[in-house]
């Protein structure tokens, strides 16, 4: 069983709780898998801190002690608990298909005093969309951002075995901690990253304690603020560029809006702009999605001339 097949049971926690006894089906022990011995799953967990798993933060008190998000966010954000990183989970900011983000009170020690959890479901991970996409042309590198250069791991992903998917699971989240702290080091307007573990990636929270900060679509510029907020998403695009990257979903959902400034988001499927045969479609559409939004706002600007402009200076040619 790979780390992450741990967390499958808790995929399903947005169904209808409390389930009838029995009817939880990632609760039984898998055919041909068999059911650990109490003494045997006592060694099992004996790693896992005593701390830990008496923690409960706030938000999962609430919840109703059987529902699967309470054990998801003690077992992915606990290790932080444990590493004095956070102490306390006060709400869920956002719940999606892809991920959960969660506000948590931040350890002293961090000298924050929010930060924001970002937890993928194990299964999106495995399967993030257009996969083939965003990885063509990608070297592959590790957790720890350090390029692969193993035979068999790179097999075992292409073969998609057990290993492989594991690999994977890592790669995205790995991928997504490295790329976001080089665009934060460069001074681009992204959240400080703080850690990653697991399914989960720690980083700056972005609004206050009343309010997360919200996305640029629903929280419409005000009036002389939208020519400068759209040539400040151009000059992080541009900075992007620079570190060879292309933020490749980028629009007014992953843009947050908080004091008069744009915070850019969500870097799982970012391609690398040298070797991504797709990577000037992908820098048109981020480009043609953000003047769409600010065309609203009287914003006059051609995407494509802007993509053209970007992108000759820095390959020479269109490809
Ligand atoms: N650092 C942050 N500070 C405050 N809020 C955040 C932060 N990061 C994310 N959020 C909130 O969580 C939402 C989802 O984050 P993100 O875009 O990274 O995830 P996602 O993979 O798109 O998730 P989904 O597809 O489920 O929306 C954002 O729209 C925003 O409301
Ligand atoms: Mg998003």
């Amino acid at each position: 069983m790979d780390k992450y097949d741990a967390y499958e049971k808790y995929q399903e926690f947005d169904e209808q709780y409390p389930r009838q006894p029995g009817a939880n089906r990632y609760a039984k022990p898998k055919p041909g898998k068999k059911k650990p011995k109490p003494a045997e799953l006592q060694a099992q967990l004996s790693d896992f801190d005593d701390n830990i798993a008496a923690w409960v933060p706030s938000y999962a008190a609430a919840l109703d002690p059987r529902h699967y998000e309470r054990q998801w966010l003690i077992e992915s954000i606990g290790p932080f608990y444990r590493d004095n990183v956070v102490t306390d989970v006060t709400r869920r900011v956002k719940g999606g298909k892809e991920a959960n983000v969660y506000c948590c009170t931040a350890h002293p020690a961090t000298g924050l005093e929010l930060i924001a959890a970002k937890l993928y479901r194990p299964r999106i991970l495995r399967t993030l969309k257009n996969d083939a996409v965003y990885k063509a042309g990608r070297q592959l590198r590790g957790e720890d951002g350090k390029l692969m250069k193993g035979r068999r791991e790179k097999l075992a992903l292409l073969q998609k075995t057990t290993f492989g998917k594991q690999l994977d699971t890592t790669w995205w989240i790995g991928n997504e901690f490295s790329t976001q702290q080089a665009l934060f080091e460069a001074g681009a307007a992204v959240p400080r990253p703080i850690g990653h573990n697991g399914n989960t990636i720690l980083m700056e929270y972005i609004g206050d304690e009343n309010m997360a900060a919200p996305a640029l679509i629903d929280s419409a510029p005000e009036r002389g603020e939208a020519a400068d907020l759209f040539d400040e998403i151009l000059h992080n695009v541009r900075l992007m560029l620079r570190l060879h990257r292309i933020h490749g979903d980028l629009s007014p959902y992953n843009i947050l809006h908080w004091n008069g400034s744009a915070v850019i988001i969500d870097f799982p499927q970012m391609v690398d702009a040298r070797t991504n045969p797709h990577a000037y479609d992908l820098l048109r559409r981020d480009l043609a999605r953000v003047c769409a939004y600010f065309a609203r706002f009287g914003v006059r600007a051609d995407a494509e001339e802007i993509a053209r402009d970007m992108w000759l200076p820095y390959m020479g040619a269109l490809p």
